[in-house]
């Protein structure tokens, strides 16, 4: 597991960053997760159930417990691709409180995955409820001091400057406002290693291949989550960046942390 720190500053001409295994050009990064996303979007959410045998349920639910929605509570979901964590929230905040609703934003870089958003979004009759928004989290169309809740689940270790979008995370917050990150971690299990690495490294490529057409992307995404920060390096970015009372809960034994904090 690499831990980052304190990424070279955006403008420098050779500054350079991974792309999961790879070493490329940061002005690249986001090209390529964005080919990543185009060739699976249409098949991501069925690769979640297969690749977590459903496991990612699970971790999304101990996000929208932590939320704990209430009507007319602005979130913004970043890197919300398909729409899964705005649902849930919708979801809750029905179910809980009839006939009310939250304003929830869903922001990805990615317009297919957006699409494929919008399309479940009418099959789950949330037609309207949501705003849908093409944009960077590096670089956030929100105002200052507009949302309540910021999310991000398995977006950032996609962005190519994390101390850039943990940054507009805290300016995008009111002052009292959450931030949740859901993301996969190190596993703080011993011993389960091995089988950890066999699975993400041979199985999962070739679900990738078969369900979605593109083992190559799978490698990335697996490739990726070993190169992210770990619980205790994330947690020292978001103190950076100036979000107050950081802390963490490691799920699946920190395959998945859920990591937490406010801005004061
Ligand atoms: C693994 S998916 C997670 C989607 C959703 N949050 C979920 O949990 O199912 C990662 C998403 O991050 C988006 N993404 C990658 N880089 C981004 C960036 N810089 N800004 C916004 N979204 C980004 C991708 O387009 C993709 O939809």
């Amino acid at each position: 597991m690499v831990a980052h720190g304190k990424q070279a500053p955006p403008d420098a001409a050779a500054e350079t960053t991974h792309f999961g295994a790879e070493t490329v050009a940061a002005a690249d990064k986001a090209g390529r997760v964005a080919e990543v996303f185009d060739s699976v979007a249409g098949r991501y959410d069925l690769m979640n159930d297969v690749m977590s045998g459903g496991l990612h349920r699970a971790w999304k639910a101990s996000l929208i417990d932590s939320i704990r929605p209430r009507p007319g509570m602005r979130v913004l979901d970043v890197a919300g691709g398909t729409g899964d964590i705005a649902f849930r929230i919708l979801d809750r905040v029905k179910a809980g409180f009839p006939g009310q609703s939250a304003e929830v934003t869903v922001l990805d870089v990615n317009a297919q995955m957006l699409a494929q958003g919008r399309e479940r979004a009418t099959r789950r009759g949330h037609d309207g409820a949501i705003a849908w928004i093409e944009g960077n989290a590096e670089d956030l169309p929100v105002p200052d001091g507009s949302v309540d809740v910021y999310t991000i689940a398995f977006g950032i270790r996609n962005v190519t400057h994390i101390d850039a979008a943990l940054a507009e995370a805290a300016r995008v917050l009111a002052p009292g406002g959450r931030f949740f990150a859901l993301e996969f971690s190190k596993l703080a299990i011993p011993g389960l290693d091995k089988l950890y690495d066999a699975y993400s490294f041979q199985v999962i490529p070739r679900l990738g291949q078969l369900i979605a057409g593109d083992g190559d992307a799978y490698r990335y995404l697996v490739e990726s989550i070993r190169r992210f920060p770990d619980q205790e390096a994330f947690a020292a970015l978001m103190r950076e960046a100036g979000l107050k009372r950081v802390g963490w809960r490691n799920l699946a034994g920190g395959i998945v942390a859920l990591h937490s904090a406010w801005k004061l």
